[in-house]
């Protein structure tokens, strides 16, 4: 829960942010808030990468000498909270007996990395809004004020907009902290980047774990390209162990729930209206798509042989594939071309 610096084990840069347009502009956005002394507030589903971000802005920053501090708001209880994060004096309250500094001190020159703010108990949002505005704070059971220079980055997977209507988040906190904000793409908004990444977490976990591994089949690619990742990277990471350790196929595409699979991964429009004709013909499109895959994979790309299995005509799924843009014949690119192409 505490991590001070340095800040070891990040992926590279390449790695973190892949080849997609998306996290493109997160690199050029992290590059320019790393060196301002501006709260960074970091949005984004379970898994898309908060943490790792929060790091490498630290590891960019000017001050990259300092402490990087993380605090776990849910992790701790309320009542614990506030001496981890503000200390305390002897004698503060029952049991005090030393004097102990709390984390926002250890930060002092460094990052203060508070993970799920949305989760921080309102009794603390107060004191917290005050260090944020003059980098003042107290230690429990103190006369005096002492003062900090950290640099803050917040992170959350909820919406902290939701948050403020229902009462539980304070409104001048939120502008506070969302200075410079930067939104993470769950994974299956940037597929693309997923050989990067499996190549990454095999290579890195073979190492760690001195086991050979073998490659990945071209069907198993594609459908680790098709899934929807629900839990994102960090559920890409934990396959990829397991595939280390196991090396079984089998295990990863059975962890692949089908009901997880996007088969409704629709735009919505920003007038929020969707046809429900639309999603029907949608979703029975991308699961034509997914049934010939299949069989073309089961029978080796033999297209009579798919053919029959699907209970359709020879030139009823040569026309399928051609409305679907599916190659003629088998590749690896081609492949995964197809199951991009059926998710969009
Ligand atoms: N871009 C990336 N490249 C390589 N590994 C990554 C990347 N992003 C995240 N990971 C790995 O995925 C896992 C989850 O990442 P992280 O903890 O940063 O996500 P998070 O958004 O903070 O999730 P949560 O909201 O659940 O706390 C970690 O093990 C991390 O190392
Ligand atoms: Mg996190």
């Amino acid at each position: 829960m505490l991590e001070l610096s340095p800040v070891l084990g990040l992926p590279p840069d390449d790695v973190i942010f892949g080849n997609s347009s998306v996290m493109g502009k997160i690199r050029q956005k992290l590059e320019k808030a790393a060196g301002a002394n501006l709260a960074v507030l970091l949005r984004g589903q379970s898994g898309t990468g908060k943490e790792v971000l929060a790091k490498l802005i630290h590891a960019q920053s000017p001050w990259r000498s300092g402490a990087f501090v993380k605090v776990s708001c849910p992790a701790i209880p309320g009542t614990l909270l506030e001496s981890e994060l503000f200390g305390y004096e002897r004698g503060a309250f029952t049991g005090a007996y030393g004097v102990k500094p709390g984390r926002v001190e250890l930060a002092h020159g460094g990052t203060l990395f508070l993970d799920e703010i949305g989760e921080l108990d309102p009794s603390l949002q107060a004191k917290l809004l005050q260090l944020l505005q003059d980098g003042e704070f107290s230690r429990i059971g103190a006369s005096d004020g002492r003062r900090i220079n950290v640099r803050f980055v917040c992170a959350t997977n909820r919406s902290l907009e939701r948050e403020m209507e229902s009462g539980h988040f304070r409104e001048d906190l939120f502008y506070r902290i969302n200075v410079l904000a930067i939104q993470l793409p769950p994974l299956r908004d940037r597929r693309g980047d997923i050989p990067t990444l499996v190549d990454y977490f095999l290579d890195t976990y073979s190492r760690q774990l001195e086991r050979p591994v073998p490659a990945l089949s071209r069907h198993l690619l594609a459908d680790l390209a098709r899934y929807s990742w629900p839990g994102n990277i960090r559920e890409l990471e934990n396959l990829m162990k397991s595939y280390v350790i196991f090396g079984s196929e089998e295990d990863l595409r059975a962890a692949m729930q089908p009901g997880q699979e996007d088969f409704l991964d629709l735009e919505i429009p920003s007038n929020g209206v969707i046809s429900l004709k639309k999603v029907v013909r949608a979703a029975t499109r991308q699961l034509e798509r997914k049934a010939i895959l299949r069989a073309l994979e089961t029978h080796q790309w033999n297209r009579r042989r798919a053919a029959r299995s699907l209970s359709i005509s020879y030139a009823g799924l040569l026309c399928k594939m051609r409305e679907a843009g599916m190659p003629p014949t088998r590749g690896p690119r081609a492949c995964l071309d197809v199951v991009a192409q059926g998710a969009s």
